[in-house]
């Protein structure tokens, strides 16, 4: 449970993730390869005094996660992966500022997005706002499984299972783990000032994933599009408070289709 200076702590850290997600928006664009936006986002969050947190964790080769298409998560930026007109990538951004973690990622459109890439990408948005809106203290966990999972499998698209949301704070992965499913064990009390990532990585076929020989990239067993969006927030007396919450729209993803025409994609 976070108060005081520790919560001042992670407000600080989830502000820089926001403003480090907005920075990679522009970078997302046909020709980039996802290695520089991975560089140019390693160097904004050191330039800010923090370290990006995803760097030798558990081994992982670089800064940022750059996840294109079929990857669920976990995309390791390469030189060789040129964007192209019709991508979908994800960018998840985290850093430790003074010691604490803030944890964000968004789904941008590279040019002009398919039919079905507007299908999952908004799907998967809505998917991590109706997350958030059923966090209130004295709820549970499975809650939030439940509110994306309905929401989810009724526009015929299914959740992932092998990947969920976790506690932050000082360390990247805490508990509780947070699954956007409904599961065993997911009757944990929410408590006002607990800390978590909502993450939802939804998919246009099958749930299952495989994992590459790399040891890190997950994609759909079925190749088919993928989308996740992720907020860190605090649960407070009220709801919660969305730690890694943006100021500004976000390029190449939240401005591509206007909001209300989203909804009828959603
Ligand atoms: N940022 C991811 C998450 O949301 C974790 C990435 S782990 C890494 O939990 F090692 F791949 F960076
Ligand atoms: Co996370
Ligand atoms: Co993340």
């Amino acid at each position: 449970m976070k108060s005081g200076p520790d919560l001042d702590g992670m407000r600080s850290a989830g502000r820089l993730a926001a403003e480090t997600l907005l920075f990679s928006g522009p970078l997302v664009r046909v020709g980039a390869t996802t290695l520089e936006i991975n560089d140019a986002v390693h160097d904004f969050i050191v330039s800010h005094g923090a370290v990006p947190a995803p760097l030798n964790y558990m081994g992982y080769p670089r800064s940022v996660c750059t996840s294109v298409n079929e990857v669920i998560c976990h995309g390791i930026p390469s030189a060789d992966r040129v964007l192209a007109d019709g991508d979908i990538v994800n960018v998840d951004v985290t850093v430790i500022l003074g010691g604490w973690h803030g944890d964000t990622s968004a789904t941008f459109y590279v040019g002009t997005p398919s039919a079905e890439a507007v299908k999952i990408v908004e799907v998967s948005r809505r998917c991590l706002d109706l997350g958030i809106a059923a966090v209130r203290p004295g709820g549970r966990i499975g809650d939030i499984g439940s509110a994306v999972q309905s929401y989810a499998e009724g526009k015929g698209c299914s959740v992932v299972r092998q990947y969920v949301g976790h506690g932050i704070g000082r360390e990247f992965h805490e508990g509780p783990q947070v699954p956007h499913f409904r599961s065993a064990g997911d009757n944990v009390r929410l408590r006002e000032g607990m800390t978590f990532t909502i993450e939802p990585m939804i998919n246009l076929g099958t749930w299952k994933a495989r994992v590459l020989r790399d040891g890190w990239t997950a994609i759909t067993a079925d190749r088919k599009l993928s989308a996740q969006f992720e907020h860190t927030l605090v649960v407070t007396s009220s709801g919660c408070e969305i730690l890694t919450a943006r100021d500004r729209v976000l390029a190449n993803s939240e401005d591509v289709i206007p909001p209300e025409k989203a909804a009828s994609y959603r």
